[in-house]
């Protein structure tokens, strides 16, 4: 089953997900709603994080902001990994310039057991701007399609169990390690949450999802294997089943592509210290997402896209590839550049 228009299904988008031949080289940018954008700090002036998120209008003005300017291949929903865990009472918040800080972490099988399940029925206003961005983005650019997204288990947990932004994860991995009921228990519960929070969104309309696990790269292969891959395929599976294809991203992940790609992905996305050639081989049979350095933006517009350049070449030994940076845009990023990146990736011959 596919969902959508044949317009949209024929974007080169989602061609390149699904492994066939592209006009051009599609691109769109991790973080491309934010604050590197001037008419995104207008609309978010005064509105909190969170509240911006349980808004439709605000969700539907912002997901639609970089899409306008930039006339990326794609749009990112815009929401937040954390999102669905506020929608079913967790206390947290977004603390700016910090991330997610969360009052009362999970450490025991009654804090985990305290979390609620998420139905779709308490996001109302993900479905209802889901809805609304779909009809709007059929008109833009011959059809762009909507992503969807989602924290994956492991990401999401490191968030709960430390309280907030972590570099070592150490509390996290300490309880993975220590206490693996409780591990196992707390994952099943974020598994079910994402999946039901992905599920919306396709439901509503979105014609790929991206499964974010960002801090995946805190773990060897041997535990990923072992304490994460299971929950995370768990969330791939269930929309295995609605017919869009599912992206699968992490950072520092060089030695978890093949796994990243077994646990049930149909395009990898590839950081930008894991040069393609790399890559490429390591996922098998499944396109590949990525990877230019943020940081080459705030470079020469020619050193930039001489980079651009050499992620394209090195894509098309792919099954298919779509262009992104190898992390979120950083917010100090000049949009002027990000529109010169667009232009130059979707007007470089492929013939
Ligand atoms: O444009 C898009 O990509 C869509 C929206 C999006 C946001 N967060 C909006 C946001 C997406 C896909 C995310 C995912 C997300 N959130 C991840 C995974 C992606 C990644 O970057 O690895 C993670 C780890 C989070 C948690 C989180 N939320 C962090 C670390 C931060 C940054 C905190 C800060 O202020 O530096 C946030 C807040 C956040 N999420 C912002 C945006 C636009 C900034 C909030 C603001 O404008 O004040």
């Amino acid at each position: 089953m596919t969902t959508g228009s044949t317009a949209l299904q024929d974007s080169a988008f989602l061609k390149a997900a699904r492994g066939e031949p592209v006009p051009h080289t599609p691109v769109w940018f991790m973080r491309q709603a934010g604050r590197s954008l001037p008419e995104y700090l207008e609309v978010r002036e005064g509105v909190a994080m969170l509240d911006s998120c349980m808004n439709a209008e605000l969700i539907t003005e912002i997901t639609l902001q970089p899409v306008r300017r930039y006339g990326v291949d794609a749009a990112i929903f815009f929401s937040d990994i954390v999102l669905p865990l506020k929608a079913v009472g967790v206390d947290l918040d977004i603390v700016p310039g910090v991330g997610p800080v969360v009052a009362d972490p999970v450490r025991t099988l009654e804090d985990v057991a305290a979390i609620p399940s998420l139905t779709p029925e308490q996001l109302p206003y993900v479905s209802q701007a889901v809805d609304g961005l779909v009809g709007e983005l059929a008109g833009i650019n011959g059809g762009t399609p909507l992503i969807g997204f989602a924290g994956a288990p492991f990401t999401v947990a490191s968030y709960l169990v430390e309280g907030g932004p972590s570099k070592e994860h150490a509390k996290t991995k300490a309880l993975m390690f220590g206490a693996p009921d409780v591990w196992d228990a707390l994952m099943r519960k974020i598994a079910d949450i994402s999946a039901v929070f992905l599920e919306t969104q396709v439901a509503a309309g979105a014609s790929a999802v991206q499964l974010f696990d960002s801090w995946a790269g805190a773990l060897t292969p041997d535990d990923y294997v072992r304490f994460v891959q299971p929950h995370s395929a768990r969330v791939l599976a269930r929309i295995g089943g609605l017919g869009v294809p599912r992206i699968h991203f992490g950072v520092g992940t060089t030695n978890l592509l093949d796994l990243m790609g077994e646990a049930g992905a149909d395009v990898v996305g590839v950081d930008w210290r894991t040069p393609l050639e790399r890559a490429i081989p390591v996922v098998g049979d499944r396109s590949v997402q990525g990877n230019l350095d943020p940081t080459l933006v705030f470079a020469p517009t020619e050193v930039m896209t001489e980079r651009a350049a050499a992620i394209i070449e090195a894509g098309r030994a792919a099954r298919g590839h779509v262009f992104n940076l190898g992390h979120g845009v950083i917010p100090s990023t000049d949009p002027d550049q990000l529109a010169r990146l667009t232009e130059f990736v979707q007007s470089y011959p492929l013939d």
